[in-house]
């Protein structure tokens, strides 16, 4: 059987422990993932990262998981680092690894996790800080679709209207709130990132290419049809299994799919 080491500087090592204050009764542990590309060694290499471990009063947290690392941050270790941003699970900047699932800290219940919180970035994904993906590619992917309405007809003098029919066919696709939660649970995307766009970003091209007001179908499916941007989907259903919104990427894939047979019929 074929064995894997990770590379040296990519073991992960013990970190810093930070107890709860004298008297706290509800103690729950936080292992939170910490790396700095500033902190480096002598010869000026980055150090590995580590788990840093917090210990939490329940009692005087908020009931998310955000609540706790908001609270890390503002009274146990300002060097902790997280996106956030609405704390509504709106605007998807706190999408991480909560004990072993791509969600929302913001929407994730602590009383949800038994025993230890254990907290990672979003996996196979570059690391700029702490809870911090490096998501430049993601939304270079995004960008690549074009994700705003096209037309080629003279534009109307009011507003391009929709039959309520094909409005609904927009339901389970405009919710997306591009987390990437899905995109970074997936493996193909692990495996060819460079490539295949991954559930997140097909199923933004797909809200594009249902859209009845869109005129330019054709030349969407046009794009899509490559070996690799679209057909990477394997159909494993990691991604819909780890959306915090509740959507289906992996059926937006398959309509696409459905869409590029149909026209070629
Ligand atoms: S169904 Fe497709 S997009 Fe979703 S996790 Fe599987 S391979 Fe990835
Ligand atoms: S489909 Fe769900 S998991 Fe994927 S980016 Fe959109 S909201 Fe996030
Ligand atoms: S802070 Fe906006 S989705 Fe969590």
């Amino acid at each position: 059987m074929a064995e894997f080491s990770l590379p040296a500087n990519s073991k992960i090592t013990g970190g810093n422990n930070f107890s709860a204050p004298e008297g706290a009764s509800r103690i729950k542990i936080f292992n939170v993932y910490r790396w700095n590309p500033d902190d480096v060694d002598a010869t000026g290499v980055p150090k590995n990262p580590r788990i840093d471990r917090y210990e939490i009063d329940l009692d005087k947290c908020g009931p998310m998981v955000l609540d706790a690392i908001i609270k890390i941050k503002d009274e146990m270790d300002a060097t902790l680092t997280f996106r956030r941003s609405c704390r509504e699970g709106i605007c998807g900047s706190c999408a991480m690894n909560i004990d072993g699932t791509n969600t929302l800290a913001c929407t994730k219940p602590i009383d949800e996790v038994d025993g230890e919180v254990n907290i990672y970035p979003l996996p196979h994904m570059k690391v700029i800080k702490d809870l911090i993906p490096d998501l430049t590619h993601f939304y270079a992917q995004y960008q690549s679709i074009e994700p705003w309405m096209k037309t080629k007809s003279t534009a109307p003098s009011r507003e391009r209207l929709q039959s309520p029919e094909d409005r609904a066919k927009l339901d389970g696709l405009y919710e997306c709130i591009l987390c990437a939660c899905c995109s970074t649970s997936c493996p193909s995307y692990w495996w060819n990132q460079d490539r295949y766009l991954g559930p997140s970003i097909l199923l933004q091209a797909y809200r594009w290419i249902i859209d009845s007001r869109d005129e330019m179908t054709g030349d969407r499916l046009d794009d899509l049809e490559d070996p690799f941007k679209l057909y990477r989907c394997h159909t494993i259903m990691n991604c819909a299994k780890s959306c915090p919104k509740g959507l289906n990427p992996a059926k937006a894939i398959s309509e696409i799919k459905k869409l590029m047979v149909e026209r070629k019929m």
